[in-house]
This record gives C-alpha cells, structure tokens and sequence, in this order.
C-alpha cells in the first residue's frame, strides 16, 4: 500500500494558495483506499522563522483546524505535529552527517529567505534535512507537494541515496507528486500567493476581509466593455480553478467579447468562493470554538506517528551501529 505523506508549516491561518495546492490534494489522496496517509504540521519548520511560544501555538492550531476542516479524516489518517516525534530531530542529526555542506547552500528556499529575513539562523540553513527526515522517517512513498517543494524532495532523495551507498539499504525513496492545476496559485498581485508577500486570498478570516482581498486583486486598466485576455488575468485564473468548465467556458466568453469588467468579475470570484468553501469555512469555526477536539486528535495521531518513527529509526541505529 503506498504511504503518501505531507507537511505544512504553521506560519499561519492557510490561504487559499495553501487549500488548493497542498491541503484538498492531500486530502484527497489520503481519501483513496489504495494508500495510506500520513498528514502532518511542521511546527519545528516554523521555528526557524517565529520565535515568539503563543503565536507557534496559535499557528499550530490554527493549522490543524485547516485541516481538519478541509475534510481530513483521522481515523484514515495519521494527523500529527512534527514537534509531537522527537525522532524526528534524530533522524536529523544522521542525515546531517550524510550530506554535502556545500550543496546545501545551493538550496532555493535558503537563498530565498537569506535575501529577505534578518533572523537568517543555522535551523533555516539545514531546514531540506529537517524536512527530508520528516519523510524518511516514516518510509513514505509519495509526498504531494506546491512545484516550490521539488528540490527538497529532490535533496531528500540524494540525502537518502548518500545513506544507503554508505551504510547499505535503509532508507525509502520518496517521489513529489505536484499538482498539474494548481501548481502556483496567484496571490491578489499576480505573484505566487504567500503568507510574506501580503498577497493572500483568505477564506478563513471572515467576509470582510475576503471582500477586502479580492477586491485588492491587480488588473490591467481595461474598461467594462473592452475585450480582456483572461489568460493573463488573476481573476479567471483563480476563478477557474475552482469552478465547472461550463462556467469557466462562460467567463472566457465575457472577458474575450468585453462583455463583463473587472469589478463584475470579482464579485463573482467572490461569490464563487464563499459557496464553494461555504462548508470548510463552517467547520473551521466550530474547531476554533472547540479546542479540546484538535489536541485530542493530534495526541492520538502522535502516538501511531511514534510507533512508525520508531520502527523505521530503530532500522537506522542499527546500520548505524548505535
Ligand atoms: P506560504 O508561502 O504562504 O508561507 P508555505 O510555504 O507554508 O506557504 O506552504 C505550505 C504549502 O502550500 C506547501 O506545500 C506549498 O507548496 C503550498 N503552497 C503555498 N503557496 C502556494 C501557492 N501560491 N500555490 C500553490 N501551492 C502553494
Ligand atoms: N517545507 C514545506 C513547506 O514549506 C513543509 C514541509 C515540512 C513538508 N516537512 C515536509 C512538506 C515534509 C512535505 C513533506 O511547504
């Protein structure tokens, strides 16, 4: 049976970047009784960024109420928070000591954040190997990830290759499985949607301020009854991914026969949205006002996550010599 697994960092409340290209296709995935799943919250990877116990709190929380209320089903799938599996800081250590200093410095996400964070700490330096362990620890098969991921899959590989030339078979191979559709959700500049460039779409933060951001979104200077390129538009881009093709058919038609400005299309994205995530949104709230349910949740799914991390660490010392 495949093992899918994947992680999320609690920086957070997830945007609908996040929704889209990491949760619902994880979610979905797990809901296939060919696999089993392992979903998880990395709160250790987000150390490197926040420093500050209420707001790692906060954001773990509000991480796993995301999850949960997108649909993850817990008796499927182990649900868990990384910093629940001391392992995993174990395991982090031995593939530390197989990988090539050098070529960490080559990582994106390090290059990245070094050119825009002040806080540019050691953790942030080997965070690949903090997330290659995340998934070498449980022998995962398959781990959907954004395209942003893909060299970290790509180091966790060559990390779990290096070990196994030196100390003979031990490690699973891992595969990316990115998602076609939604492989770079635009924010509401047109850009990669993230939580650091304050270009979010948010469906778990109230009306409000989802009207605020879609109505934020960056367009051309096109009048209502100019013909528009909705190939080019962050409107029908996000409209797009969330609705039926005939609706999608209908929008192309306005945009190419000037038929519809931009502001019509927005409030249409806005309406779109709000049904569409009308359920999840409900859900969100009802984990928020019960907390108790998410810790017990998380504390169930720590202890199945240890029983693997144990086996497959166990595996480890042993080749180690430990
Ligand atoms: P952020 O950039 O907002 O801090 P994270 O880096 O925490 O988001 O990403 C969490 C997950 O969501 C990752 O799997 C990532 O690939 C995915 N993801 C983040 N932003 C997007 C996006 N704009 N489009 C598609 N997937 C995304
Ligand atoms: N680095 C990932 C991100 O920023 C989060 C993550 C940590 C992860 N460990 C993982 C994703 C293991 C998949 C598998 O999105």
């Amino acid at each position: 049976m495949p093992r899918v697994l994947t992680g999320i960092q609690s920086t957070g409340i997830p945007h609908l970047g996040n929704i889209l290209g990491a949760l619902l296709p994880a979610i979905e995935m797990s809901k296939r009784s060919e696999n089993e799943s392992y979903l998880f919250i990395a709160d250790l990877h987000s150390l490197t960024q926040i420093k500050n116990s209420e707001i790692l709190h906060q954001n773990t929380f509000y991480t796993a109420s995301a999850w949960l209320a997108c649909g993850l089903d817990t008796d499927k799938t182990v649900f868990y928070k990384q910093s629940d599996v001391p392992q995993t800081t174990e395991l982090t250590w031995y593939l530390n000591c197989f990988y090539p200093y050098n070529r960490l410095q080559l990582a994106h996400s390090f290059k990245d954040k070094s050119n825009t964070l002040q806080d540019i700490n050691a953790g942030l330096f080997s965070y690949p190997i903090l997330m290659a362990a995340d998934i070498l620890l449980y022998d995962a098969d398959i781990v959907p990830v954004g395209k942003d991921q893909i060299q970290h899959l790509e180091i966790t590989r060559s990390v779990a290759n290096r070990f196994n030339r030196q100390m003979g078979e031990t490690l699973v191979l891992p595969k990316a499985q990115v998602q076609k559709d939604a492989q770079e959700i635009p924010g509401s500049d047109g850009l990669k949607m993230s939580k650091s460039k304050n270009n979010v779409i948010s469906i778990f933060e109230g009306t409000n301020k989802l009207r605020k951001q879609i109505m934020s979104i960056k367009t051309d200077s096109k009048g209502i009854n100019q013909p528009k390129n909705p190939e080019t538009c962050t409107i029908f881009k996000l409209y797009s991914l969330i609705s039926r093709q005939r609706e999608k058919r209908k929008l192309k038609e306005q945009y190419l026969s000037g038929s519809i400005g931009y502001g019509q299309a927005k409030s249409l994205l806005l309406d779109k949205i709000t049904k569409q995530f009308e359920n999840e949104t409900k859900n969100f709230e009802y984990y928020l006002a019960h907390p108790e349910i998410v810790e017990e949740k998380l504390s169930q799914g720590a202890k199945r996550a240890q029983n693997t991390a144990n086996y497959v660490l166990t595996r480890v010392r042993k080749q180690l010599g430990y």
